[in-house]
């Protein structure tokens, strides 16, 4: 039931998870699970007709991104095009056009935040179900910013945003996967 609901909302439920919105999704008619397997069927023949909305396109993994890059603020600390901070109000994040940080670095840094410091690790369950920084599972280290609010999905979206609008990178490899 679950994996039929799935496949129904497949194409669309890619972009909404990366926005966050999850998969509210209510299942309608008495006889849910004739009803959604009759549309599975006819989903998985509409998409191998049209293919280009089965899967999240960069731009819509980019606008996912920007959702996220707003949605948490990091504007407040990093500037409003990630030029660095220097608001009285919030803690100065560095520049990001300018960090030089490959993918894989920004997004570890995105997940796990950096300890000592102001910037707060943003992944769902990060240190206490996600391992960071080689600790071993449990609250994270004291000193450690934790808001934990985004799926890695999510975050992958948010660096590419970052790499590709603000550092002018191309498009991280593991987005296209
Ligand atoms: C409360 C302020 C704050 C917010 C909000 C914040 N950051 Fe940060 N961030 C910092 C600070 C401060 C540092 C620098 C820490 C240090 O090196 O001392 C930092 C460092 C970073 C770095 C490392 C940069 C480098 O070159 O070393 C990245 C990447 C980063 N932040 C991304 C983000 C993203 C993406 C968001 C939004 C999800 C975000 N930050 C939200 C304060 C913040």
């Amino acid at each position: 039931m679950l994996s039929k609901l799935a496949l129904r909302t497949a194409p669309f439920a890619v972009v909404l998870a990366l926005f966050g919105i999850g998969l509210a999704v209510p299942v309608i008619g008495e006889d849910a699970s004739s009803a959604s397997s009759a549309s599975a069927s006819s989903a998985a023949a509409s998409s191998a007709s049209s293919a280009p909305i089965a899967a999240a396109s960069d731009a819509d993994i980019l606008a996912a991104g920007k959702h996220i890059w707003q949605d948490a603020a990091c504007y407040n600390c990093h500037g409003t095009n990630g030029q660095g901070g220097h608001s009285p109000d919030f803690p100065a994040g560095p520049n990001l056009r300018t960090s030089g940080l490959d993918p894989d670095t920004m997004l570890q840094i995105a997940e796990c935040g950096m300890p000592e410091t102001r910037m707060p690790a943003w992944l769902k369950g990060a240190y206490s179900e996600v391992a960071c920084y080689g600790n071993p599972l449990g609250p994270a280290p004291s000193g450690t910013l934790v808001s934990g609010a985004y799926s890695e999905d999510e975050l992958k979206a948010l660096v590419a945003y970052i790499q590709v609008n603000f550092m002018k990178q191309p498009m991280p490899t593991w987005s296209a996967q």
